[in-house]
């Protein structure tokens, strides 16, 4: 890190920060929320970073929440274009699968679509592609119409580590609920690999 970098705090999201982090996701086309790509912005699940220069400007904002026992997943995620490559991706994905984890989950479901963001959520995490899935609506990249749908493996990355706050209680692996019928897409069948050769 930059000598010069601020420091930034993570802050969780109030009910006042809503119109806030749809401002914010509008940089990314990801604004639409009610809609039937995402029915709801659900902020117990978000944390956010506001800008240390001007008070209150929201510049990055991530949400998470459990789809079922044992199973995560990433919501809206995303950085103001002018703060991007400073480190709130990782500060922000970090307190999510920290949350995530200690709300017993053991695998992480994310949907995105640009090609680079793929490559961030495997060459910084280890999120693996297990499907696509077309979009329902204009939502992020227009010229983009699918999702590229993302697990990270929460057992593998924290094995070993001193300090993993999954709950005694957490589901064991093999009774991890299946994909089906837990996406907000009534299409997305998690059981079938959809990439192209
Ligand atoms: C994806 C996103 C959230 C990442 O946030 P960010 O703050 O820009 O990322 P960070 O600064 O935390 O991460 C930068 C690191 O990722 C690495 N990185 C960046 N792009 C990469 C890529 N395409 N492939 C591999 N690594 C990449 C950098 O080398 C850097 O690594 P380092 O920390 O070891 O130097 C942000 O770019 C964004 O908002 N994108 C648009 C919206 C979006 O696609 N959201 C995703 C969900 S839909």
């Amino acid at each position: 890190m930059p000598a010069s970098q601020p420091a930034f705090e993570v802050q969780p999201a109030q009910d006042s920060d809503h119109a806030a982090i749809l401002e914010l996701m509008a940089h990314w086309n990801m604004q639409h929320v009610p809609s039937v790509e995402v029915e709801e912005l659900y902020l117990p699940g978000f944390n956010l970073v506001r800008s240390p220069a001007a008070v209150g400007a929201l510049i990055a904002a991530c949400g998470h929440k459990l789809l079922a026992p044992g199973r995560g997943k990433n919501t809206l995620f995303a950085v103001h274009p002018q703060w991007r490559g400073r480190g709130l991706g990782h500060l922000l994905m970090d307190r999510a699968l920290q949350a995530l984890r200690a709300a017993g989950a053991r695998t992480v479901l994310t949907n995105t679509d640009r090609p680079e963001s793929v490559a961030w959520y495997s060459a910084c995490y280890g999120y693996r592609v297990i499907g696509r899935l077309p979009k329902l609506m204009d939502f992020g990249v227009s010229a983009i119409p699918f999702w590229t749908t993302m697990e990270l493996d929460l057992d593998a990355r924290f094995a070993g580590r001193p300090m993993d706050p999954l709950p005694a209680d957490a589901p064991p692996r093999e009774e991890l609920p299946s994909y089906a019928g837990l996406s907000e897409h009534e299409a997305w069948d998690g059981a079938v690999d959809v990439r192209p050769a």
